[in-house]
């Protein structure tokens, strides 16, 4: 399977390269961005470990690539300051992103692409995404709070001393300010996180409000995040090469048929697999998890709705 990464010269697109790549089941990763050079850079640096690690083609360009990938991933755009909002990035990534659009379009797709949008703030640019290009809805996946849920579950082994491998708890809704944190089927080593040793519900609020801050928290640090969102791009990608058809919380338009949420897109427990987003599941929730949900699809719409006004 193709991979081509549009902003592969970039940190988010280049730590994707490098996860796929050691993931080792994508069989063709190609950098592609406005930076030439620094997407030909990562690229090349990508292959030279090629031969300690699996069987793959590693290149870089243009457009070109577009027509022979089987998913196209999106992670070029503007990063935001620490005092940003992800939707507050809306205006200055809205006329990049749509121009990636038309560029993707003209170059033309596979019937069977998949376009996994990563590109900030990804839910409106996921929507916006799967009204433009012309594939069925199913086939367009934002990457939703799928890097929140993996943040949530290492801050919670973290404090436990839990195995991060063990430790399951979602966060769904938007990949934002109003993201939901899903406690009613949190478990470790499917015990149910309550009943684990060391827990507490103070611990639940301080775990996650760092969940939510962890974006602005590593910007402050190094200026971006790049390592946790390229696993996390490789956990969905990979479970479309495999056809894994697993549950992610990944960013889809929603029809009304999750909680009632329509004409937004958001992350709710969907089943990935080799033909994109399979299945919703309207997983049973505490009434407070619904709601949030719910307030997520509130706190989106007024930028969608601005947003799609813009591009149309
Ligand atoms: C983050 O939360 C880039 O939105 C991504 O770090």
């Amino acid at each position: 399977m193709k991979v081509s990464i549009i902003g592969g010269g970039g940190l988010v697109g280049s730590c994707t390269g490098f996860a796929l790549q050691c993931g080792g089941v994508v069989r063709e990763i190609a950098m592609l961005d406005l930076n030439a050079n620094a997407a030909a850079g990562h690229a090349l640096d990508i292959m030279h470990g090629s031969p300690s690690v699996a069987d793959q083609r590693i290149t870089s360009g243009g457009y070109e690539h577009i027509p022979s990938s089987d998913v196209v991933c999106i992670t070029a755009g503007l990063r935001r300051k620490p005092d940003e909002s992800r939707l507050d990035l809306i205006n200055r990534n809205t006329d990049l992103f749509n121009g990636i659009l038309d560029e993707v379009k003209k170059a033309g797709l596979k019937s069977s692409a998949i376009v996994l949008v990563v590109s900030n703030p990804v839910d409106i640019l996921t929507f916006a995404a799967a009204k433009k290009l012309g594939l069925p809805a199913t086939q367009v996946l934002g990457l939703g709070t799928q890097l929140d849920t993996i943040r949530f579950c290492s801050l919670i082994a973290e404090q436990l001393g839990s195995a991060p491998t063990q430790t399951r708890a979602l966060i769904l809704g938007e990949h934002g300010d109003s993201m939901v944190p899903i406690w009613s089927s949190a478990t470790v080593g499917a015990l149910p996180l309550e009943k684990y040793p060391g827990w507490n519900n103070s611990l639940a609020e301080k775990i996650f409000t760092r969940t939510k801050g962890s974006g602005a928290e590593v910007i402050s640090k190094k200026g971006g995040a790049g390592f946790a969102v390229g696993i996390a791009i490789r956990d969905v990608i990979e479970a479309i090469a495999l056809d894994r058809q697993c549950i992610l919380p990944v960013s889809t338009i929603q029809d009304g048929a999750c909680y009632g949420i329509r004409d937004v897109a958001l992350s709710v427990p969907t089943i990935v697999g080799r033909s994109g987003a399979l299945q919703r599941i309207e997983m049973d929730l505490w009434p407070k998890e619904v709601q949030g949900l719910k307030a997520s699809a509130s706190a989106i719409k007024p930028t969608l709705d601005a947003v799609m006004k813009r591009i149309g």
